[in-house]
């Protein structure tokens, strides 16, 4: 006999299963947890010291659970057939080519790992959406999950996750709330109530919202959405500011603290990056369009052009305040992830604007305390289709420095593009006395004393603030 009282198999090893399952082991030891992946680097990672990817928090939860509840696996057959409950927590990108392309969510991996589930299994199952998907999705995977050839019944649930990088672990402990949408007949709320009783281990049952499964998978675009809208809205005024002189963080500071608008995400930025906002936008707009709901569409578009525009902005006063031209000139950048305390370079607003300053022929330095150089040209080569092939010159022109002094080092400016806490508290005396003079500052997060380094001598451009 088993010590456990339930067995969950996680598919899908990313940002979002290994996280999400080790929390789920640490809260629930009665509980077995298996990730699996079709990757048998990520997986080997995951039971190495080196964990394949960078969250504050999780290499103490997996150290304490590995090995006792939770593990990692390639043997994804095994794993599926002695699971309770299958958690489908795979990559759901844009798709690149095809009908819908640049906008429709690819869900081609949650369909294969439907396929999969019917194939192997010789029981029935809890299979749970954990993957931001488009709405009806489940049906999808509840068809699939029909066609297996032993009469085994499937229930469907949507499970979306909230967390954000950087700060997954607190989230996952102590999550605003969690969704859970189910068929509204007597099995899809037995099953339903099954995955209440996972997360009831920690979360509070108010806390625990049950829906059903259209809302549960709508509601996750949604909220995606909301959230990118805030920082398109600031940055917005962000380029207001500088035209009047107003300064963006006063304005935040000042239409935050009334209740109705709240404090949270209107830090005025290059611009939001991260795997999923513009993703899961596009997806909402082309569901839309899918309805005929051409307006609406339409007005959640504007999200993503206002962010381009931003990006683009930045690249452009960073050139126009270096006298128009930033060729041969050397510029430190500092931070490369897409917000900090994470090495993920998904849609970084950084890639932009380095790429746009190696358009322009300047010499890029950069310093990311995270960020590993294989995967800004992973990414450099997915998103912008850029790569020494097709730019011969692209790896030279790009060096990644060990630290942000040396990065600085004879540069002309330097650009703040992460919100890292260790830039704040940089020697700029040491910086100002090694860069080249004009001495330009141009911070893409709002994050530095300008007035500070007005003093030493540097010429400061910030996001909505006056020059
Ligand atoms: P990821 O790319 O980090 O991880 C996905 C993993 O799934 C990869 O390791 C891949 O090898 C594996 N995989 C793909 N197909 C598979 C298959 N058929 N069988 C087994 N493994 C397979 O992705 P992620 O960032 O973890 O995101 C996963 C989903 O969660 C996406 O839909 C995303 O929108 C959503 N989400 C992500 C975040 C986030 O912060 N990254 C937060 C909330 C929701
Ligand atoms: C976001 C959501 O916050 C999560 O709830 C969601 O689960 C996740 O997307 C997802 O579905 O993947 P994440 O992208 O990890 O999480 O990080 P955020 O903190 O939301 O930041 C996203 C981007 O917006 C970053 O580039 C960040 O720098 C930028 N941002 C955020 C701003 O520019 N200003 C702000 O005020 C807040």
């Amino acid at each position: 006999m088993s010590e456990f009282t339930l067995n969950i198999c996680c598919m899908g090893a990313g940002y979002v299963g290994g996280p999400t399952m080790a929390v789920i082991a640490l809260k629930c030891p009665q509980i077995r947890v298996c990730v699996v992946d079709l990757s048998q680097k990520q997986i080997d990672a995951w039971n190495s010291d080196s964990l394949p990817i960078y969250e504050p928090g999780l290499p103490e939860v997996v150290s304490e659970c590995r090995g006792r509840n939770l593990f990692f696996s390639t043997d994804i057959d095994g794993e599926i057939k002695r699971a309770d409950i299958i958690f489908i927590s795979v990559n759901t990108p844009t798709k690149t080519m095809g009908i819908g392309a640049g906008r429709a969510a690819n869900i081609k991996n949650c369909e294969l790992c439907a396929r999969k589930i019917a194939e192997v299994s010789d029981s029935g199952k809890i299979v749970v959406e954990k993957s931001t998907v488009p709405v009806r999705t489940a049906q999808a995977v509840r068809r699939v999950l029909e066609c297996n050839d032993k009469g085994l019944k499937f229930q469907v649930l949507s499970n979306p996750e909230f967390l954000a990088e950087g700060t997954a672990m607190e989230d996952l402990k102590a999550p605003d709330r969690v969704l859970i949408g189910g068929v509204q007949d007597e099995d899809g709320i037995k099953a339903a109530e099954t995955l209440v009783s996972v997360y009831a281990n920690w979360v509070p049952r108010e806390q625990i919202l049950t829906t059903n499964l259209w809302s549960s998978e709508l509601s996750k675009l949604v909220a995606n959405a909301f959230l990118a809208q805030r920082v398109s809205s600031i940055n917005s005024i962000s380029a207001l500011c500088e035209a009047t002189g107003a300064d963006v963080n006063e304005i935040s500071r000042a239409v935050g603290i009334d209740q109705r608008i709240g404090r949270r995400f209107l830090n005025s930025s290059i611009g939001f990056g991260g795997s999923c906002f513009q993703k899961d936008i596009l997806n909402l707009v082309y569901l839309c369009e899918t309805y005929g709901l051409h307006e609406c569409a339409e007005y959640w578009n504007q999200v993503i052009v206002m962010n381009d525009y931003q990006k683009k902005r930045f690249t452009e006063k960073m050139v126009s305040s270096m006298f128009n031209t930033v060729t041969g000139k050397k510029i430190a950048i500092l931070g490369y992830a897409f917000k900090k305390d994470t090495g993920d370079v998904r849609e970084t607003p950084s890639m932009f604007v380095v790429r746009d300053l190696v358009l322009e022929q300047a010499k890029i330095h950069v310093f990311d305390p995270q960020v590993k150089r294989e995967d800004m040209w992973i990414e450099m080569d997915y998103t912008c289709g850029m790569t020494e092939k097709t730019h011969p010159g692209l790896d030279k022109a790009v060096t990644t420095s060990p630290d942000a002094y040396s990065a600085c080092d004879g540069a002309h400016a330097f650009a703040v593009l992460t919100e890292w806490d260790e830039f704040k508290t940089l020697d700029f005396e040491r910086i100002y006395k090694g860069m080249a003079k004009p001495a330009f500052v141009f911070d893409g997060r709002n994050i530095l004393d300008h007035a500070k380094l007005r003093e030493i001598g540097f010429e400061v451009h910030a996001i909505g603030k006056p020059d």
